[in-house]
């Protein structure tokens, strides 16, 4: 063994060529659960897709780092499955653009977080956490309720999206900054056609409790309470596969 690895450092193309056998094989390993990645990607075509405001909510999600210290991915252990519900399938992250896996929990999985509180709990407990957790750690997001949402270039996020693969309709994308604001505004008249656009389930209220202002707290609370909602595919015994 060490024969063979001395005469081999003494010799620069067989080094070379051993160098790139034994990468590839670490490479092939890499990449080899990508062949079957059609049978492994679940099939479901009552997925919906993010509303405008649900993607402004993922964007300040993103921007404000909650990834580092909250999950979302409910892996198959069964302590993690008693907690949080049934685990985490790949359809579920399937409109996901950067997915928001993450892998470090200070705080709880968020995967079905969605439903588990009311808006108003979740309004408080970003607003200052200790309000409601006493010896919550998680910072507190003070200026959620004071910025306004910026809504004009919503339409151009969900154009991104589309390029990636979501089916966004032109429609869709033409309306997102109406839709945005109708979502968290059940008054207005716009409300009837985003719930058209994106199905009856949509949630369509004042998620900060506050119809007045638009606000950056709207959005987040709109993305954490579908979070886990977006297909029940987790709840069927039997999915299936894509072809
Ligand atoms: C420094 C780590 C940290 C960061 C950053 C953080 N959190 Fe938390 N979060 C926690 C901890 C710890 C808890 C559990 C205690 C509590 O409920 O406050 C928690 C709880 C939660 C809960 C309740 C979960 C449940 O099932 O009870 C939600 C929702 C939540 N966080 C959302 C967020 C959002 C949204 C952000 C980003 C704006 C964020 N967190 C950022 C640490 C963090």
């Amino acid at each position: 063994m060490f024969g063979l690895h001395y005469n081999l450092e003494r010799n620069a193309i067989g080094l070379v060529l051993a160098i790139v056998v034994v990468a590839g094989i670490g490479g092939f390993i890499e990449i080899a659960p990508l062949f079957t990645i059609d049978e492994t990607v679940e099939q479901d075509a009552d997925m919906r897709v993010y509303t405008p405001l649900e993607v402004a909510g993922r964007n300040i999600y993103i921007r404000e780092g909650c990834y580092a210290c909250h999950s979302q991915m409910i892996r198959t252990l069964r302590d993690d499955v008693d907690r949080y519900g049934p685990y985490s399938l790949a359809v579920e992250s399937q409109y996901d653009h950067p997915m928001l896996w993450g892998s470090k929990r200070t705080g709880p999985d968020l995967a079905r977080v969605g439903d588990k509180y009311s808006d108003a709990w979740n309004t408080a407990h970003l607003n200052n956490p200790r309000d409601l957790v006493p010896e919550s750690k998680m910072p507190a997001y003070r200026w959620l309720l004071r910025n306004e949402l910026k809504t004009e270039d919503l339409g151009l996020h969900l154009a991104a999206l589309r390029k990636v693969g979501v089916p966004y309709t032109d429609e869709m994308i033409a309306n997102a900054s109406i839709d945005a604001y109708a979502q968290a505004n059940p008054d207005t008249n716009d409300a009837p056609a985003l719930a058209e656009r994106y199905g009856d389930a949509t949630h369509i209220r004042m998620f900060d409790g506050d119809g007045a202002r638009l606000t950056e707290m709207d959005a987040l609370v709109a993305y954490l309470q579908v979070l886990g909602k977006m297909t029940d595919a987790a709840y069927q015994p039997d999915l299936p596969e894509a072809q």
